[in-house]
């Protein structure tokens, strides 16, 4: 009898999370909250939202799963792991006093500014008189982030002053984020590419699973507004060996021991969010999961078992797995619905997905089956993995899956890897969300 694994979350990372756990263990009996149509093909669905603590807890009392993965941020912060452990069941995410590292950005910079961990200069505050006076004194480009969570949102990135004002009223005042802005967190403004690298972790013991550059824009050459991601790539040619090496030494080990060092160690997956600038890689955020779609590149590039190293990383004993990038590429492009991110319309009938050759990687984000097929059911839709030995090999065959697959009102980025030259450097200028 095989293992029974429950993963928490229903978009595109949580199918690339049940791909990846059926790939390790064929034997599993694979669960998933609530899950999406195309996971369903994989994974019984259970009808429970990630935030319902209470619903996931009892399915979990009344059905024992081996091992339970949380995909997103949302129930880690409410603290659905802590309550699974009191329980008694085997859970993989950070605790909710861990998961401040993405739930608090006034918390994190505090962290990172005390451990000497390098970020950007940062201030929090919690009225918008005091914000504002610190822009007028600071007089240079800033960030304006909300301090809690919203939904990879709540960061306004400003040119100058007018626009630093403007972004404190409507994060503060208007509301826009919701209570994740109560507080705010101003940043100095810092320019290079990104780079979004996850770690496996285990306290203050990791693994690196790989790296990973993401299009958080909704057109091509970054224009338009900012979305969850629309598209990602991994190797990233910056992403040498010895950068990787600083980024463990001067970055995530530091973070970890700090975080276990205020007293709420760290296991789960890492993502850390980070600027490569002329003076080195620097902390532009934390989150406490996967990216989503970096999730979807990263977990069909990594080699070893990944459910052993999660159960090592529960039981402290991460040192005696091996997981860890495989060399190989792959391109991640993202069918969304006309319009995402803001108003579209959902319930489209999507073409072609039954006459893909099998093992096309086609990761669900959010649809529905009826009984002729799929329809769309949200703004992100589909995920089309690419596969190759290069990430040019890998942005093709991700590019001719695309071509396959049509519905009403569909939007693409057609320029997702299209790296190594100027447009992608210029894409990834910025800070993340
Ligand atoms: N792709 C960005 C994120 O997952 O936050």
């Amino acid at each position: 009898m095989g293992m029974k694994i429950l993963v928490v979350g229903g978009g595109g990372r949580e199918h690339a999370l049940c791909w990846r756990a059926h790939k390790d263990r064929p034997d599993a009996e694979i669960f998933c909250a609530p899950g999406n149509a195309g996971i369903g093909d994989i994974a019984q669905l259970i009808h429970i939202e990630p935030t319902d603590l209470s619903g996931l807890l009892q399915w979990a009392t009344d059905n024992k799963p081996d091992l339970v993965i949380v995909g997103p941020e949302a129930p880690s912060a409410l603290g659905l792991v802590d309550h699974l452990a009191t329980a008694g069941i085997r859970a993989f995410g950070p605790s909710a006093a861990a998961s401040r590292l993405e739930a608090s950005k006034a918390w994190t910079c505090q962290l990172l500014e005390r451990c000497g961990i390098p970020t950007p200069k940062s201030s929090a505050f919690d009225n918008p008189e005091s914000a504002h006076a610190y822009i007028t004194h600071r007089n240079q480009p800033l960030v304006i982030k909300a301090d809690g969570l919203a939904l990879g949102k709540g960061v306004l990135v400003c040119d100058d002053a007018q626009e630093a004002h403007a972004a404190v009223d409507k994060i503060m005042v208007k509301r826009l984020f919701g209570e994740s802005g109560a507080s705010v967190v101003i940043q100095d403004r810092c320019v290079g590419p990104e780079l979004s690298v996850f770690a496996v972790c285990s306290g203050t013991d990791f693994k690196i699973l790989g790296s990973a550059r993401d299009y958080k824009r909704a057109y091509n050459d970054d224009n338009g507004p900012n979305t969850g991601g629309v598209g990602a790539y991994t190797p990233v040619s910056d992403a040498t060996p010895v950068l990787i090496k600083q980024i463990e030494d001067t970055i995530i080990g530091p973070t970890l021991d700090a975080t276990a060092a205020a007293g709420s160690p760290f296991t789960g997956v890492l993502y850390a969010g980070l600027m490569l600038t002329t003076d080195g890689p620097i902390v532009i955020e934390f989150n406490v999961r996967f990216g989503d779609p970096e999730a979807q590149v990263i977990l069909t590039t990594s080699q070893g078992d990944l459910v052993s190293a999660i159960e090592a990383a529960i039981d402290g004993t991460l040192d005696r797995t091996v997981i860890e990038p495989d060399g190989s590429a792959a391109v991640c492009v993202v069918l969304s619905s006309g319009g995402y991110p803001g108003s579209y319309e959902a319930g489209h009938r999507i073409y072609g997905l039954e006459n893909l050759p099998d093992n096309t990687l086609v990761f669900h984000a959010a649809t529905q089956r009826r009984a002729d097929g799929f329809y769309t059911n949200g703004g992100r839709v589909l995920g089309l993995v690419g596969r190759g030995n290069d990430v040019m090999t890998a942005r093709t065959e991700a590019y001719q899956i695309a071509q396959q697959i049509t519905f009403r009102d569909i939007q693409i980025r057609t320029d997702i890897a299209q790296i190594e030259d100027s447009k992608v450097t210029t894409a990834v200028v910025g800070h993340s969300t």
